[in-house]
């Protein structure tokens, strides 16, 4: 079964061809960040105005590279992400997935961008071991944090999340105080590897400057708001902040892993998955990637650790289609509407 994702939730435009869930015939995603760091963050109106002028070629060239021409008769559905994002960014997606479904006959599956991301850990071909259940999820976001226990395709329990910022948020929001460029994430883990990598970091190499906040506590949730405070607080009082923005984005970055790793991995003690899942685009960096596998080589034997390649993680419409191959739940394109606000546990 092949078919076609469409992803369009914030400011990638992104389509993709998938065959059974696993293998990827094309991945096409053009991004307007390059106008967003012009402006330090997201203007949601121009993101969509991108979306509107990338939607069609993007769409004609995943089919094109997929198969050597647009014909859309070899896909058997359309896949696409119909929230949590963007109001104006997701109705693109949308609009264009009802028109197609239409026009071409074919069934549209909506799908939840936070599920999408998890399905990231089945794009590896065919051959390659699969996720088995129950599996743990921890999806690390812009604009989401969530642990979810995977029961079966779709079938999720919400274990913890943030209560106030996301994971990549806190990148994001952080990097900007530093002077560093949107998005956050790339920027700071970048500035981090220089600075393990210069001579300064030698000397000082334990990284506690900032708070880990709830880590000692017994749930299974995240707050990283204070982080930002923390860091504006410190970063004024420094004399030459161009030398200090290298120790400061890896004192950052390990505050944030810290906690992600350390909460996952005590849910992985209570609920003893067979799998840990690593989805969303905070997982590109490889400092969260590094410190899992280490723990989770450590830990136990009887568990599977799956992490996609960085491409895979950030956003892209191949997990939609694999999403949506392995949901198969159809709908009608004139019952199909957006819904920015969808949590990972919604469906409506
Ligand atoms: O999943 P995603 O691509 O888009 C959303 O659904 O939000 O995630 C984007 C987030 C941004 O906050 C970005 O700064 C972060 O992922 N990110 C990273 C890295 N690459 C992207 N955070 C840390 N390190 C990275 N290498
Ligand atoms: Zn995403």
């Amino acid at each position: 079964m092949k078919i076609l994702g469409i992803e369009t939730s914030c400011d990638e435009t992104a389509a993709s061809i998938v065959e059974n869930g696993t293998t990827i015939l094309s991945n096409i995603v053009a991004s307007s960040s390059d106008i967003h760091t012009k402006t330090g963050g997201i203007i949601p109106e121009e993101a969509a105005r991108q979306q509107i002028v990338s939607i069609i070629p993007v769409v004609n060239q995943a089919l094109v590279e997929a198969f050597g021409n647009n014909d859309p008769s070899t896909i058997d559905a359309i896949g696409v992400t119909y929230g949590p994002g963007l109001i104006g960014s997701l109705l693109v997606g949308v609009e264009t997935a009802k028109t197609l479904s239409f026009l071409w006959k074919k069934p549209i599956i909506p799908v939840n961008h936070l599920v999408g991301h998890i399905y990231a850990n089945w794009l590896s071909g065919p051959k390659e071991p699969k996720p088995e259940f129950p599996a743990l999820a921890l999806v690390v976001s812009g604009g989401h944090t969530d642990l979810v226990l995977m029961l079966g395709h779709g079938k999720f329990e919400w274990i913890g999340g943030t209560r106030d910022d996301a994971a990549g948020e806190a990148f994001d929001k952080t990097a900007r105080l530093m002077g560093l460029p949107y998005p956050g994430g790339p920027s700071i883990s970048k500035a981090a590897d220089q600075y393990f990598n210069s001579k300064s970091s030698r000397s000082n190499k334990v990284l506690n400057k900032f708070p880990r906040p709830m880590i000692g506590k017994d749930n299974f949730d995240w707050s990283f708001s204070g982080l930002k405070t923390a860091v504006l607080r410190e970063f004024e009082n420094v004399s030459n902040k161009h030398n200090q923005v290298g120790h400061f984005s890896a004192e950052v970055q390990e505050a944030i892993v810290d906690v992600l790793v350390q909460k996952t991995l005590k849910a992985v003690n209570k609920f003893k998955p067979k799998s840990l899942l690593l989805a969303g685009g905070v997982v590109a960096n490889s400092r969260l990637r590094n410190k899992f596998s280490d723990e989770i080589g450590d830990q136990t034997e009887n568990i599977d650790l799956f992490v996609p390649p960085p491409k895979l993680c950030t956003d892209n419409a191949a997990y939609i289609a694999g999403c949506a191959f392995f949901i198969k739940k159809a709908t009608n394109w004139d019952r199909l509407a957006s819904n920015p606000q969808l949590s990972i546990m919604g469906t409506s």
